[in-house]
Order: structure tokens, then C-alpha cells, then sequence
């Protein structure tokens, strides 16, 4: 391990009432904040891909509803209502995907609702603690994935991950990322290969930025190369995020997962997914229910902004796949490690979070 740089990301602050967050499209060349003070300057943030990655799109969503509330200016509580219904509508349509932003503005919908009687300072004062509450729990989950993770990693060399799973994509240290370091502070000599992860190559300006930032060794390698890797042995575990998983285990993340996950089947390679409980949806039965966002074509024929291609070619660019929960030996939550049949051990999981079902 290379000596690491202690000065913890965190790409979302939060600071009187105002919201800031690191412009995630400019790393790893630059470190630009973008302040939020609109509740459409949050929501086009989050379309937008300034802040992404299914946590921190959760927290910066709930923070959006925080900045409504606190720069309302209307004077019943009917209106205020209203008013951030109006806020919260407009906040659901930023990303189809990822559960945990729906998950964020119910749950800040909920607390809206227990408020609807109290008198108007106290509410706006009590959306802004639990926008803050969602961002801590996610930093304390973090930590629990990162050590049940680590556990499943603790014999491993070389591990491959994809797209980009750490303190960028969270409140905390990360899911899938937060397994990884963990497991290199124990095994110094723990390596990485880091897909670049096509098209928006989360992997490249992303995960490569933030292993580089933790001292931990590691390789860029583009989506391409992870096949002829396990064919020669140099993959003994691969570790991914999630943007929703699903009562069978099905699980929506980056595109490519899919690709990788069934590449370790091939390769007898363990496959494990890591993630938040907020990201479970047990709501639907399988992958086949989830709704994947399709993204500007220019992410294809311009990445970073540089074309690579015609403008007007047809370009079809989903921004996430469904892995089969088949394909997958374990799921990390923070509650603990869940194996295969996936319909009792997430059930199980969720009702272990005091989350409940729904
Ligand atoms: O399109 P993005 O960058 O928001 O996609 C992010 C991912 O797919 C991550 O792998 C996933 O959110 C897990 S993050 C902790």
C-alpha cells in the first residue's frame, strides 16, 4: 500500500441552509464547488451528473427539499405544503434508477407530513435535520459495509471493480470501494484493476482518483480487458455498487456489470455486490420491473467532451444493466453479508434495519 493522503473526501456539504457540491465532471483535474441555493439548481445537479452515485444522489436530494423548505416564503401551512410537493415531484424526476433518491424524498415527504400542523420555522427547521440525518446515517452505513465487505476480500490479492463506489458516489467512505479499503488496510499488498467504465468513465476520472487518494495499489484498465484478466488468474474477486436490488437479488448498476458478472461465472471468480439497505426494493420481484435510464447520446460519441465519433450516428446509451441475483454470491449490507435464496436473506435483512418492508 502506498502511503494515503488522511484528508477524508466528501463530496456534499451542507452549511447554513446552502448547499455545495464537488463538481464531480471535473476531477480529477480540478476541485470546483458548486453552491445550491434553488431547489432546480439541486435537481439539474443531479441530472446533470455534477453529484451521482445512488447514496449521494439520495442525500443531495433530501438537502434539495432542505432548500425549498428554508427559502419558502409563503405564509400557511396549506401553501407550504403544497410548495414542497411541488419541490419534492420535481426532485423524483431528476433519475429513474437509483432507489435510494426515492427513498430520500419519501422519507423527507413522511416527515413533512408528521410536521403539516407545526407552526411554519419549525417545520423548515426540522426538514433541514433530517436532510442532515439521511447524510450522517449514510457515513455510519458506509462504515459497515466497508467492514462486512472487507471480510469477503480478506483472502484476495487482485480485485476488480466497476464504475465508482466510494466517498464520491456517498455520504461516507463508499459500498463497494469502502470494502476495498477497508481490506487493504489489513493486506497491504492488495491490488486493484479499475475499469475505466464506459461510457461516462465513472472508473477512470472517479475510482482511479479515489484509490490513488487512499494509497492503495491499483491498475486503470478499460471495460475490455477484465476477461483476459481472469483467464489468467490476476482477478480473485470482483466487487460492484448498486443502484437497486431487488426481492430475488437482481441488481441494477453501471453498465457493464452485467458483463463482468457473468465473465466470473465463466472464470469460477466470485462475484459480490455491496450496498445500503436504502438501496433495496423489495417492492418489485425481479430486474425486469426496473426502469433504466437512457442518457444524451453525446456521453458516447463525445466522452469528456472530446468526439470520437459523428454527432448524428444513432447512439443507444443505457447508463445501467440488471445483473441476475443467480449470478451474484453475496450481497453486503450493512446489516451483514446475504447469500442465495436472496428472496429470504433480503427480506430478512431489511426487517434486521428497522426499515420495514416498504
Ligand atoms: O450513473 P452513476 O454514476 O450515478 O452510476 C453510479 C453507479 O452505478 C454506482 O455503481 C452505484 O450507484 C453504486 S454507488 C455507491
Amino acid at each position: 500500500m502506498k502511503k494515503s493522503n488522511p484528508q477524508k473526501l466528501r463530496p456534499i456539504r451542507w452549511k447554513k441552509g446552502i448547499l455545495y457540491l464537488l463538481e464531480q465532471r471535473k476531477l480529477p483535474f480540478k476541485e470546483i464547488w458548486v453552491k445550491c441555493e434553488t431547489v432546480e439548481k439541486v435537481a439539474r445537479a443531479i441530472e446533470e451528473m455534477t453529484v451521482r452515485g445512488a447514496p449521494a444522489i439520495g442525500i443531495t436530494a433530501a438537502y434539495g427539499v432542505a432548500v425549498g423548505a428554508l427559502r419558502s416564503k409563503v405564509k400557511t401551512q396549506l401553501a407550504f405544503k403544497l410548495e414542497m410537493g411541488k419541490y419534492i415531484e420535481r426532485l423524483r424526476k431528476t433519475r429513474p434508477t437509483a432507489v435510494n433518491l426515492f427513498w430520500a424524498l419519501n422519507r423527507m415527504e413522511k416527515k413533512l407530513e408528521q410536521l403539516k400542523d407545526v407552526f411554519l420555522p419549525d417545520q423548515k427547521y426540522w426538514l433541514d435535520r433530517e436532510a442532515l440525518a439521511i447524510h450522517q446515517e449514510d457515513e455510519e452505513l458506509c462504515d459497515r459495509l466497508g467492514e462486512f465487505g472487507a471480510k469477503l476480500l480478506s483472502r484476495c490479492k487482485n480485485v476488480l471493480t466497476h464504475c465508482n463506489t466510494g466517498a464520491l458516489a456517498t455520504g461516507g467512505d463508499g459500498t463497494a470501494l469502502a470494502a476495498i479499503t477497508h481490506a487493504a488496510r489489513k493486506n497491504k499488498k492488495l491490488h486493484v484493476w479499475v475499469d475505466e467504465t464506459r461510457p461516462y468513465l465513472q472508473g477512470a476520472r472517479l475510482t482511479a482518483y479515489e484509490v490513488d487518494h487512499a494509497g492503495i495499489n491499483f491498475h486503470l484498465i478499460t471495460d475490455n480487458m477484465s476477461a483476459s484478466l481472469m483467464k489468467q488468474n490476476k482477478v480473485d474477486a470482483i466487487i460492484v455498487g448498486a443502484d437497486r436490488i431487488v426481492a430475488n437479488g437482481d441488481t441494477a448498476n453501471k453498465i457493464g456489470t452485467y458483463a463482468l458478472a457473468v465473465l466470473a461465472k465463466a472464470h469460477g471468480i466470485p462475484f459480490y455486490v455491496s450496498a445500503p439497505t436504502t438501496t433495496l426494493d423489495l417492492t418489485m420481484k425481479t430486474g425486469r420491473e426496473i426502469t433504466i435510464e437512457q442518457r444524451n447520446p453525446r456521453e458516447v460519441t463525445h466522452p469528456n467532451g472530446i468526439a470520437i465519433a459523428k454527432d448524428n450516428y444513432p447512439v443507444y446509451n443505457p447508463a445501467f444493466d440488471v445483473t441476475p441475483g443467480t449470478l451474484i454470491r453475496a450481497i453486503v449490507l450493512e446489516t451483514g453479508i446475504c447469500r442465495p435464496p436472496y428472496q429470504k436473506s433480503l427480506r430478512g435483512a431489511l426487517l434486521k434495519s428497522g426499515r420495514g418492508l416498504k
